[in-house]
C-alpha cells in the first residue's frame, strides 16, 4: 500500500498541492484525475522524491519515503513514467530499455523477454533510434522503460496525451495488462472517461485540493464528474 498523507507542495508562493490524502492499495489502479494545473504531476513528482513536499508524508508499506533520494525510492519498487515521455532519441529501443534498469545488477535478459511480450512492436523495432519512433510508441517504450526497474508500483502522467483514440485504447489495455500481471498503477489522466474506467479508484483534484472521491465506475456517472471531466 502507497499512502499519501496530508501532503503539501509549494513553488515559492503557489501552492501546487493542498492537503492531498488518499492510498493505492497493493494490486490495483487508482487515478488522479483534474484539469491541466491542478497539481498532478506535481503530486507524482513529490511521490518519486523529485520534488520536497512543505508537510504531509508518503509511505509504501509503512516505511517514510520523503526525504529519501530517488534511486532509493525506484529502488523500494516504485518508478515514474514522466508526462512527455522523455525516450533518448539517439539512442535504440533497446537501449532506451536497459536504462530503466539502471537500478539493478541482477540479468535483464527475462525483463527484456516480458517487456517485449506485452510491447511486440517494440521488439519489432529494438534497434531502431527511439527518436524515429511514432508518438504511441514512444509512450510504449516510456513505458517499457519503467517496468525495466521492476516495479511493484508503476506511476505514469499522464501516457494518452496527444495520442490518437486507438492508440490511447492501445495504451489502456497496456495499462490494465500490467496490472493483471500484479503491478499496481497510479495512473495521472486529464482523459478522465478512459481513466475512471479503467481504476479501481479515483480522486478528483482541483487547484491542489482532492474535491471527490470513489470506484472509478461511480465517478463516471456522477452528474458533477460528468459535468466538468466528461463533457
Ligand atoms: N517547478 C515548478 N515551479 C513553479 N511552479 C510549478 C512548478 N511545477 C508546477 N508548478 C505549478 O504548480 C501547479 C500545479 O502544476 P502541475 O502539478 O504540473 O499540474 P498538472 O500536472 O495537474 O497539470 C501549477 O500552477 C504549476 O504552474
Ligand atoms: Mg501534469
Amino acid at each position: 500500500m502507497l499512502k499519501v498523507e496530508h501532503l503539501s507542495v509549494s513553488f515559492g508562493g503557489i501552492q501546487a498541492v493542498r492537503d492531498v490524502t488518499f492510498s493505492v492499495p497493493d494490486g490495483e489502479i487508482v487515478t488522479l484525475i483534474g484539469a491541466n494545473g491542478a497539481g498532478k504531476s506535481t503530486t507524482l513528482r513529490t511521490i518519486i522524491g523529485i520534488q520536497k513536499p512543505k508537510s504531509g508524508s508518503v509511505k509504501f508499506h509503512d516505511e517514510e519515503l520523503v526525504g529519501l533520494p530517488i534511486n532509493e525510492i525506484v529502488r523500494r519498487g516504485i518508478t515514474l513514467v514522466p508526462e512527455g515521455r522523455h525516450v533518448f532519441p539517439d539512442m535504440t529501443v533497446q537501449e532506451n530499455l536497459k536504462i530503466g534498469a539502471y537500478m539493478r545488477k541482477d540479468s535483464l535478459t527475462d525483463d527484456l523477454h516480458w517487456v517485449y511480450d506485452l510491447f511486440p512492436r517494440l521488439k519489432e523495432r529494438s534497434w531502431q533510434a527511439a527518436g524515429t519512433l511514432s508518438g504511441g510508441e514512444q509512450q510504449m517504450l516510456a513505458v517499457g522503460r519503467a517496468l525495466m526497474a521492476k516495479p511493484k508500483v508503476i506511476m505514469m502522467d499522464e501516457p494518452s496525451l496527444g495520442l490518437a483514440p486507438l492508440i490511447v485504447k492501445g495504451i489502456f489495455d497496456i495499462i490494465k495488462e500490467i496490472n493483471r500481471q500484479g503491478v499496481t498503477v497510479l495512473l495521472i489522466e486529464q482523459n478522465a472517461n478512459m481513466a475512471l474506467r479503467t481504476a479501481h479508484m479515483g480522486y478528483v483534484l482541483e487547484t491542489g485540493r482532492i474535491t471527490m472521491s470513489g470506484p472509478g465506475k461511480e465517478l463516471l456517472v456522477n452528474e458533477e464528474v460528468k459535468k466538468a471531466y466528461l463533457g
